[in-house]
């Protein structure tokens, strides 16, 4: 292996902060170099194993701002803590490849950045539903082939989506927010699937379908399924929006495949393994109507055998949140949480278990706090008083 290049920003930085790639925009830098951080930042598009983040983590390191494909597991976080590190903040807004347990055991907060994809995200399960059922990716390529030869009355027909059932596993702040898109912007009639209640989203859509009914049009419907199995035999499209857990693993496989409508849409912008991929491509094979949009996959970067033939599945990779203003967003979320932390800062509010985040993206001096630290409770980390006068007047 060549020996890897780092690209030092304020080497005379009191504090070393140790970056796993570059991150798109500036402000992330910027924030990290008022704060008297070096900034130690690994070039080269690969992934860095564990044994080279430690290596780079070295004896002594204040901080490490790392990414979602690699091993934060107790082995690097430990290595962290050796290094006197105070955080270690993900660029990204899940973290089931970070040991949280390990992390909080070693009195280590864990960063994230939620808030800034939620929209962006949200706008590609779209992007692939669509995809999906109007055969648009088919369509490409049959242009590319020069295989048109003109309109035909039967030629790649898909399904029309208004109007009709959309079912959404996990009505988080992204799974409500493509709800809402998919439910106002096409009338469909939402069901979801959720271990809590989302009252919110019930409320809106409830508001939503009197808006309508006020216009003389049919209202739309929002109903919680009891079950899992409920919800895949009522809808037309089926979005997958759950966090990755032990418990999430393969949440639909075989068995949920086989209870799905024939001519359903499956989307999956979440996370892979919450699909079984190799029971998806079996699926496929045998019902040739049912569509599936992937961003995410089990085992990236690769995909299971067979799925990449399939004409009937959309594959995108992992762009879930790949829009500039999101990913230089998440830069400076990201940065933020270390600056807070290194800062001896308080967290964020969060209302209602969500954090706005947007103060640390548009203000010209940014909130101090540590915009999402996901173990802040339970590590006792102190919490910036929701509408505290006193306190923001101090900011
Ligand atoms: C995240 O932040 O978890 C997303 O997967 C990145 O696109």
């Amino acid at each position: 292996m060549t020996e890897r290049h780092w690209r030092i920003v304020n080497p005379g930085g009191s504090r070393r902060v140790v970056v796993t790639k570059e991150l798109p925009g500036l402000r992330w830098l910027q924030l990290l170099t008022a704060a008297d951080c070096r900034v130690e930042i690994a070039q080269g598009d690969d992934i860095l194993g564990q044994a080279e983040i430690v290596t780079a983590l070295g004896a002594q390191a204040d901080a490490a701002l790392g990414q979602l494909t690699e091993d934060w597991s107790a082995k690097t976080l430990g290595a962290l803590s050796d290094a006197g590190a105070l955080i270690y903040s993900q660029y990204a807004v899940g973290y089931d490849n970070v040991d949280v347990a390990a992390a909080t055991r070693l009195h280590l907060p864990v960063g994230n950045t939620p808030g800034v994809l939620t929209e962006t995200t949200a706008e590609m399960a779209v992007a692939l539903t669509f995809a999906a059922a109007r055969r648009i990716a088919e369509g490409d390529r049959m242009m590319r082939a020069g295989a048109y030869h003109g309109w035909l009355p039967g030629m790649l027909l898909g399904t029309l989506l208004r109007r009709g059932t959309l079912g959404i596993v996990g009505a988080g702040r992204i799974g409500a927010a493509y709800a809402h898109m998919m439910v106002e912007g096409h009338k469909m009639d939402l069901v979801y699937y959720d271990v809590r209640p989302n009252e919110e989203l019930e409320h809106s859509i409830a508001d939503y379908a009197a808006f309508l009914a006020s216009h003389g049009e049919r209202p739309v419907t929002c109903r919680r399924a009891k079950t899992l199995t409920e919800l895949l035999r009522a809808c037309d499209v089926v979005s997958v929006h759950a966090a990755l857990s032990a418990e999430t693993r393969h949440l639909i496989g075989a068995p949920e495949l086989a209870v799905m409508k024939a001519e359903a849409v499956l989307v999956n912008a979440s996370r892979g393994p919450l699909v079984d991929e190799a029971a998806l491509v079996g699926h496929c094979r045998t019902h040739p109507r049912f569509r599936a949009g992937l961003d995410v996959y089990e085992s990236e970067p690769a995909t299971a055998p067979g799925l990449a033939e399939l004409d009937t599945v959309v594959l995108v990779p992992h762009l879930g949140s790949a829009t500039t203003f999101t990913r230089e967003g998440m830069a400076t979320l990201a940065a933020a949480n270390v600056v807070g932390i290194l800062n001896d800062w308080p967290v964020w509010r969060a209302v209602g278990g969500l954090e706005d985040v947007r103060p640390f993206l548009e203000d010209e001096e940014p909130p101090h706090a540590a915009p999402s630290i996901v173990n802040a409770d339970v590590l006792g980390l102190p919490r910036l008083a929701v509408q505290d006068p006193d306190t923001e007047d101090q900011q």
